[in-house]
């Protein structure tokens, strides 16, 4: 496994008092595969991936039965090693590169220092060969002349290319997209995630999606977890999970999905009613109860177990 989870969970300071926010996740990503990650906001996606990259805020406590990348135990990583393990084994890209990046450097001199990082035994002319090596792969072309680009030169799409070369430089074995579309329209979404799409192909690495829209992650993902208020409630390989979703709360997701699958036209789009609860808040049965249909007496007073098949599981009494 690339990436192995069992138990972690994750507490911030509020006050004097570490409360639990993300509990008890366990999930896997595999070489190759991209997992897909959802929920609304505020459910903890974010900062699930923060605690891979080693990028919780100070006073974060991570604690886990197993929380291990390419076998490297993350517990055990010290402040001082983070950034090895940032320049080696994972990478991440986030929403908004244009902020990611430094509007006063080009992108050669940005590019050239991850390449000098990742290889610092590289020589100048071959760094430069492999940051153009790197733009080429990630689709920008005439790379040479993009080298002496400054970020606003280029477009929202043509920048989160950029960021990607940035994070390729260090050859991860996981890439973490944290919402790498969300902010650009909808012809540049597709082309950026198909570029994902075939750099985890071609490069064998894996990839964790993180989405908003279920819609998206169904077209990529290879498998999907759903996340609720801190949560994972339902995990599964991306057509049985989207096809005959076991949690109330993919379901309700699924539903409010534009010109979703199946759909008869004019087919109404469904909101789900009321909010995730704060995620640091201590809740008795389901987190999920109180905006669930479905929900029944037990669901108030106990938390749902999860139930498992051979790769999936739902956590739901019902
Ligand atoms: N440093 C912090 N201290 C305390 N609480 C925090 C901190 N950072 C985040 N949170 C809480 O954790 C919640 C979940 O955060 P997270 O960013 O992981 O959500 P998300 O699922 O990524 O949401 P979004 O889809 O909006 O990106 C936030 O709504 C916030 O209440
Ligand atoms: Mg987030």
């Amino acid at each position: 496994m690339i990436l192995d989870v069992d138990n972690l969970t994750i507490r911030f300071p509020f006050g004097r008092e570490l409360r639990p926010v993300v509990r008890g996740v366990s999930f896997q990503v595999a070489p190759g595969e991209i997992l897909g990650v959802v929920g609304e906001s505020g459910c903890g996606k974010s900062i699930t991936n923060l605690a891979v990259l080693g990028l919780l805020p100070p006073g974060a406590q991570v604690t886990a039965d197993r929380f291990a990348l390419c076998g490297q135990d993350l517990l055990a990583v010290g402040r001082r090693d983070w950034p090895t393990v940032r320049g080696s084994k994972v990478a991440m890209i986030f929403q908004n590169p244009m902020s990611a990046l430094n509007p006063s450097l080009t992108i050669g001199t940005q590019l050239i220092e991850s390449v000098r990082k990742a290889d610092p035994a590289l020589g100048r002319r071959q760094r430069e060969a492999r940051a153009i090596e790197l733009l080429e792969q990630v689709g920008i072309g005439a790379a040479a002349l993009r080298l002496k680009s400054y970020p606003h030169e280029l477009s929202g799409g043509m920048a989160q290319r950029a960021m990607i070369a940035m994070a390729l430089a260090s050859r991860p074995a996981l890439l973490i997209a944290d919402e790498p579309t969300t902010a650009l329209d909808v012809t540049i979404q597709a082309q950026i995630l198909d570029l994902l799409d075939r750099l985890r192909r071609d490069n064998g690495m894996s990839v964790i999606l993180v989405s908003h829209d279920i819609g998206v992650v169904q077209q990529y993902a290879d498998r999907i977890q759903v996340m609720y208020s801190g949560e994972i409630v339902e995990t599964g390989p991306i057509g049985q999970v989207t096809q005959t979703p076991s949690h109330p709360y993919t379901r309700a997701l699924l539903q409010s999905l534009p010109g979703r699958v199946g759909a008869r036209p004019k087919t109404p789009l469904v909101t789900i009613r009321g909010m995730v609860p704060p995620i640091e808040l201590a809740i008795e049965g389901c987190r999920f109860a109180s905006r669930c249909d479905r929900a029944e007496a037990q669901c108030q007073d106990r938390p749902p177990v999860a139930r498992r098949t051979a790769d999936s599981w739902v956590r739901c009494h019902l």
